[in-house]
């Protein structure tokens, strides 16, 4: 009753908007600029999406919810970008399975626990108004501490929406918006710039006062294919491989952290003056020091892989900064098969299994 109710305003609505939209000069409607309303894109207008009584629990859409944008943007698209191949790969947003819980109008992030975490297109996109390199325009946003955002300003405002504090939380309830905040000691530049002046393996194009995004690391492995974080063969969606085990050192294998920072400075210790020893001869992942979001009490993304880092026989496991590239570590490191432990000995001096380091 109340459905049916409401589908009567929505369809006045529609016809209503739908001749305001025709009595608009061309260029004064901002609705014109947007693809799915531009005539010369998608010919047959409002009616292509829309159809008289519509599908239940949608805003009379012609097909059930991705369905509908899948019948263009699908493997038979033609001309248009082809986003099906992309949602099945291994690692993907599982629209398919779960997008027939988006509620038309709800408010995410989504405070109540008994939410279906779902994700569907509608759900990052305005079909109204994204329009080409502007996908997520018109979108609402999340500050991922509390407000909501009329209309996201950035991307990681969309992201937040999901991947915050919501009640219906993620997998491992992964609180992404605690990772970025920038009162952490560290974090890749995705809300706030950076705090660390010293950054000397940047690779030409990014500097201490870059900001990047979501979609720079989580997107699709295929360059040439569509952008954004639909899916990929690297799980969680990443762009580039990035192998998080101990394992030989390769472009490939830290592909992802080696698109923006420079291999070679990282192997020539530029920074750090260990990287080369811990990464190339012991095989440590840079994943087993580094959190590749953020770290929120240490510095240089330092975040210990405890399922090979553990108190050393002290009982200490600490990370300080100390000297600029000569950091201490107090510790237990199991990598292949031995154990490493970072401690000082009997006569204070700092060393790795009993053998004193330099300085
Ligand atoms: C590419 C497909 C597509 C086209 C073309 C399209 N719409 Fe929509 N429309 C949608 C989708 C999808 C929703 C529902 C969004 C949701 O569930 O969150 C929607 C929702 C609506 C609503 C409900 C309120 C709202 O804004 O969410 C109205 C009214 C509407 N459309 C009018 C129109 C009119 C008028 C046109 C033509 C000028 C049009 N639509 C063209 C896909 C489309
Ligand atoms: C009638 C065909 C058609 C339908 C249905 C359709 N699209 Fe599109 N869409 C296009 C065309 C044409 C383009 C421009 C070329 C391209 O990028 O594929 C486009 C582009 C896009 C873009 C890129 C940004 C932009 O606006 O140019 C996004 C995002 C998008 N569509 C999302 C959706 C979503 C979400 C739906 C379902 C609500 C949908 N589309 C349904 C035809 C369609
Ligand atoms: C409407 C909700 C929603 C929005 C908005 C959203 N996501 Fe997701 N995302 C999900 C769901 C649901 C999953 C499946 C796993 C889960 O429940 O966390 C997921 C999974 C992921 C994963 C894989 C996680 C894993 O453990 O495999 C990544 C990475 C991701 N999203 C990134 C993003 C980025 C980047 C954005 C913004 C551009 C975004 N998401 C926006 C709902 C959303
Ligand atoms: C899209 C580009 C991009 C990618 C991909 C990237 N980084 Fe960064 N990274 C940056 C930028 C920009 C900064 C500089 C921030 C600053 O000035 O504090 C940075 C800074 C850092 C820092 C220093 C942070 C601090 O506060 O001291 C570390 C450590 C780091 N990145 C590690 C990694 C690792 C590990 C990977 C792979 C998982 C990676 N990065 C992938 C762009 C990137
Ligand atoms: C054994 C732990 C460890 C491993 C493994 C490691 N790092 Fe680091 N990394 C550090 C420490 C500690 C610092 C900070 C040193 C300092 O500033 O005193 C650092 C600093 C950095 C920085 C910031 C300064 C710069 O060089 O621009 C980047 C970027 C970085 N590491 C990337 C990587 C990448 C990429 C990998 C994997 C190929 C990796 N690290 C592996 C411990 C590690
Ligand atoms: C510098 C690259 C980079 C950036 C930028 C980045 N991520 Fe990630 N993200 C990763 C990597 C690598 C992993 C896998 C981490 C792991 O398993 O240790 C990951 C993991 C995730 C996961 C899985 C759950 C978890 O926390 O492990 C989600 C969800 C996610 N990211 C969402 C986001 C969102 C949302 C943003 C933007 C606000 C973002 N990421 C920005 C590289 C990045
Ligand atoms: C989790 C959020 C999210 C979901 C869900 C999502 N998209 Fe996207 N999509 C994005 C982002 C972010 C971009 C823009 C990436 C960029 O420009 O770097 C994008 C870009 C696109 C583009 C333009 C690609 C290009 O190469 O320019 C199309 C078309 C598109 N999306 C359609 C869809 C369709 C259809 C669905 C549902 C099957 C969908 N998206 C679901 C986040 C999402």
């Amino acid at each position: 009753m109340l459905f049916r109710h409401a589908s009567k305003i929505v369809m006045i609505a529609i016809l209503s908007s739908a001749l305001l939209i025709a009595l608009l000069p061309a260029r004064e409607s901002d609705a014109l600029r947007a693809t799915h309303l531009d005539r010369t894109k998608v010919a047959g207008g409002c009616a292509v999406c829309h159809k008289g009584h519509g599908k239940r629990a949608t805003v009379m859409l012609a097909m059930p919810k991705d369905d509908l944008c899948l019948s263009c943007h699908g493997q038979s698209g033609q001309d248009r970008t082809d986003i099906y191949s992309v949602i099945m790969k291994s690692s993907s947003h599982p629209i398919m399975r779960t997008s027939q819980n988006h509620v038309p109008g709800e408010r995410l992030s989504d405070n109540s626990a008994a939410g279906q975490r779902h994700a569907s297109c509608f759900d990052c996109h305005n079909a109204h108004k994204s329009e080409n390199g502007n996908a997520l325009k018109g979108m609402q946003g999340y500050s991922g501490r509390g407000m909501v955002i009329k209309r996201a300003r950035t991307e990681y405002e969309v992201c937040y929406r999901c991947h915050a504090d919501e009640g219906n939380p993620a997998q491992e309830e992964a609180n992404v918006a605690l990772d970025f905040a920038p009162s952490n000691a560290s974090f890749h530049p995705v809300e706030k710039f950076g705090k660390n002046s010293h950054v000397p393996s940047l690779k030409k194009g990014y500097s201490r006062s870059s900001l990047i995004t979501c979609s720079d690391c989580h997107g699709n492995d295929d360059a040439s294919g569509p952008k954004g974080p639909h899916g990929s063969i690297y799980e969680p969606i990443l762009k580039y491989q990035y192998i998080r085990t101990a394992g030989p050192e390769g472009l490939r294998a830290y592909e992802l952290c080696y698109s923006c920072h420079n291999r070679s400075s990282i192997l020539d210790d530029e920074s750090f003056k260990y990287h080369k020893i811990h990464v190339v001869y012991n095989q440590v992942s840079c994943a087993q020091c580094h959190d590749a979001h953020g770290s929120r009490s240490n510095l240089s993304l330092i975040k210990f892989d405890e399922t090979v880092v553990f108190p050393n026989n002290n009982g200490e496991l600490n990370y300080l900064p100390m000297v600029q590239g000569k950091p201490r570590c107090y510790l237990s490191c199991h990598v292949r098969g031995r154990s490493y432990e970072h401690k000082l000995d009997k006569f204070l001096n700092y060393s790795i299994n009993g053998r004193r380091t330099q300085k």
